[in-house]
């Protein structure tokens, strides 16, 4: 079982969108994707209702997410750490315990834009077509990512 975490800022508006897509392209059996947030605003919370309809729109549904908090147990538990941007990287790099923590992490879309450092940008002050945009990036990495680990 290889397992993968997305993270962001809230685990509210990206990551759940990361976990829900990523999911829908791999095999449950073999693949385990879960989400968690540096932040601890919205722990236990439901997915941005914003995210919540754009993942619906293309027939994926995150209403079974909650919201929790990175900690640093997440290292032990996980094969690969998706971080949305630069500012998560920094933190969640913060809480590394050695090179073995280091190299699990990962921007999400150096896997479709390699080398490149791009960051997906947190559409929680924007409008609709912030998490239009937030899943077509996801969507593309995702679908890179499903057919490595498959
Ligand atoms: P996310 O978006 O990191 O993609 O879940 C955000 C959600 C909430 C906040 C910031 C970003 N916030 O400041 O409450």
């Amino acid at each position: 079982m290889i397992k993968v975490l997305m993270v962001c800022l809230g685990n509210i508006c990206r990551s759940p969108l990361a976990e829900g897509i990523l999911q829908s392209k791999i095999n449950p059996d073999t693949i385990f994707v879960d989400s968690a947030g540096t932040g601890a605003y919205h722990i236990g919370n439901l997915p941005d209702e914003r995210s919540i309809a754009v993942a619906k729109k293309y027939g994926i549904d995150i209403t079974n997410q909650k919201a929790r908090k990175f900690t640093v147990q997440d290292f032990d538990t996980f094969d690969v750490i998706y971080v949305m941007d630069e500012s998560n990287l920094q933190n969640i790099l913060m809480l590394a315990r050695n090179n073995v923590d280091e190299k699990k992490v990962h921007l999400i879309l150096n896997e479709s834009h390699p080398t490149k450092n791009l960051s997906v940008p947190d559409p929680y002050y924007g409008g609709n077509q912030g998490f239009e945009n937030v899943y077509k990036m996801l969507d593309e990495a995702c679908t890179i990512i499903a057919n490595k680990l498959s």
